[in-house]
């Protein structure tokens, strides 16, 4: 099934200069690139954003991660798109993740994972449009 999830490159492996090689991650798996940008999260927006893990322990401290500098968000279309970018990335937490996966390679720890990627249909769909318009997405 051909689905479309959204990617985002995180302020650690931006200022890492890591965006091409994660990109290129995604093109060799046979994920298209189907709308893309640099852009800054303000507190509040990415506050808006995780707004799903509000009651975490963690949520201040990621929203001063995720607007801490520039992140680079696309959307990803493919054959599975989502569990695929899911293998891609590994998981969660970069200590656990192996080498060969983008946070096993880029990731520093459960926080500075380097990249965030939808986790089902539904959060892919609200995510998109999250970042992007319509018109945005080729
Ligand atoms: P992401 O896939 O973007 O989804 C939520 C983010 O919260 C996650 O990646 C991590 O960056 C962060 N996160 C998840 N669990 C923890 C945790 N236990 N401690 C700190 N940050 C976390």
């Amino acid at each position: 099934m051909t689905e479309r999830t959204l990617s985002i490159v995180k302020p650690d492996a931006v200022a890492k200069n890591a965006i091409g090689d994660i990109l290129r991650r995604f093109e060799a798996a046979g994920l298209r690139i189907a709308a893309a940008k640099l852009t800054k999260l303000s507190p509040e927006t990415a506050a808006q954003f995780y707004i799903v893990h509000k009651e975490r322990p963690f949520y201040q401290d990621l929203i001063k991660f995720m607007s801490a500098g520039p992140i680079f968000v696309s959307v990803l279309e493919g054959e599975n798109a989502i569990a695929k970018n899911r293998e891609i990335m590994g998981p969660t937490d970069s200590k656990k993740a192996p080498k060969g996966t983008i946070r096993g390679d880029h990731g520093t720890d459960v926080e500075k994972n380097a990249v965030h990627g939808s986790d089902a249909p539904e959060t892919a769909k609200w995510e998109i449009s999250f970042f992007f318009s319509q018109a945005d997405v080729h």
